[in-house]
């Protein structure tokens, strides 16, 4: 976006921390203006420290989300899968409850109902995420994100070191697929599949800090481990990953908007809706991330699929 010069400002952004380990509040903002270079990089610092902003009344269209998103880095195509971006906006994936509901055959209202990290099946998954609300229903729909920092370090010393010097398989639907191997999207992900060796352990590229880099949306197996071992080791650490204590729950309204640190978070699509006939429709925006690195300095590597890239 064009950044205009960093001259003194009447606004001025104010943050205020919500949960014990996760996500503040920023206010103080106007979405729909350029911002300061000033105000960008605060917007920085503050998302590397507390893991997901939440912004309020933000009433932009894709045009300024994108514009905005690119305070965090180069913006990519809306999903390695979506081809049903909104026309002139490849870099938007809806996430729209009337999509899923084509596609999967059923009311659904994200294409991942278990925690997860954006896209962790590609070899440099997304370093931010964006998620603005368009249409929501009027009770229920929340999201949850939990702080994989704190997941880590909550771990007891001894379990540091065993995870750190192991490396896990990540795929479309980690070990259960919610999708039917038959249906269009099993068939789309079986044709073109995207897997990825990550460490367990992420070291945050700007924050130094050590992530538990697992999570059930795309982990599949811990990698030289039998499968009922890599199972035992799994539930374990997602049962760590998803602990209360690290999260934090969003109430969307429309004009709401979440950005995330996708290095260091794993986060949770509403499971309340099910049984309600309600509309929600929320538009997301990825940024172009580096291949992860291991406490050990060993790169992530890809067993399918090429990385996932932006237009510069
Ligand atoms: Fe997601």
């Amino acid at each position: 976006m064009t950044i205009a010069p960093d001259l003194p400002t009447a606004t001025d952004v104010t943050v205020r921390p919500v949960a014990g380990h996760i996500g503040a509040d920023i206010t103080g903002v106007d979405l729909r203006e350029p911002l300061s270079e000033h105000d960008a990089e605060k917007l920085r610092r503050k998302l590397h420290r507390y893991k997901v902003l939440f912004f309020r009344d933000q009433h932009i269209d894709h045009a300024q989300q994108i514009a905005f998103s690119r305070t965090f880095g180069t913006v990519t195509p809306s999903h390695p899968y979506d081809d049903e971006a909104p026309e002139g906006y490849p870099e938007i994936l809806a996430v729209d409850s009337r999509k899923y509901e084509k596609r999967f055959g059923r009311t659904k209202y994200s294409y991942d109902n278990q925690w997860h990290t954006d896209v962790t099946a590609v070899v440099n998954p997304p370093a931010v995420s964006l998620l603005r609300a368009h249409e929501v229903p009027e009770r229920g729909g929340d999201t949850s994100w939990t702080n994989l920092v704190a997941a880590y370090e909550g771990l007891p010393e001894s379990l540091q070191r065993l995870v750190e010097g192991l490396r896990a398989e990540h795929r479309f639907g980690g070990r259960r697929p919610q999708w039917s191997a038959d249906s269009e999207y099993g068939r789309r992900v079986r044709e073109n599949p995207f897997v990825t060796e990550h460490s367990v352990v992420r070291v945050h590229p700007v924050t130094g800090e050590k992530a538990l880099f697992v999570q059930p949306g795309f982990t599949a197996r811990i990698v030289g481990l039998s499968p009922s071992q890599s199972d035992r080791l799994l539930d374990l650490l997602f049962e760590e990953v998803t602990n209360p204590a690290y999260t934090v729950r969003f109430r969307w309204q429309p004009g709401s908007l979440a950005v995330w640190d996708n290095r260091a978070t794993a986060h949770l699509a509403p499971t309340d809706l099910d049984h309600l006939d309600v509309t929600r429709v929320l538009y997301r925006t990825t940024i172009e991330g580096d291949v992860p690195v291991g406490p050990d300095g060993r790169e992530s590597v890809s067993l399918s699929g090429a990385a996932f890239r932006g237009e510069k």
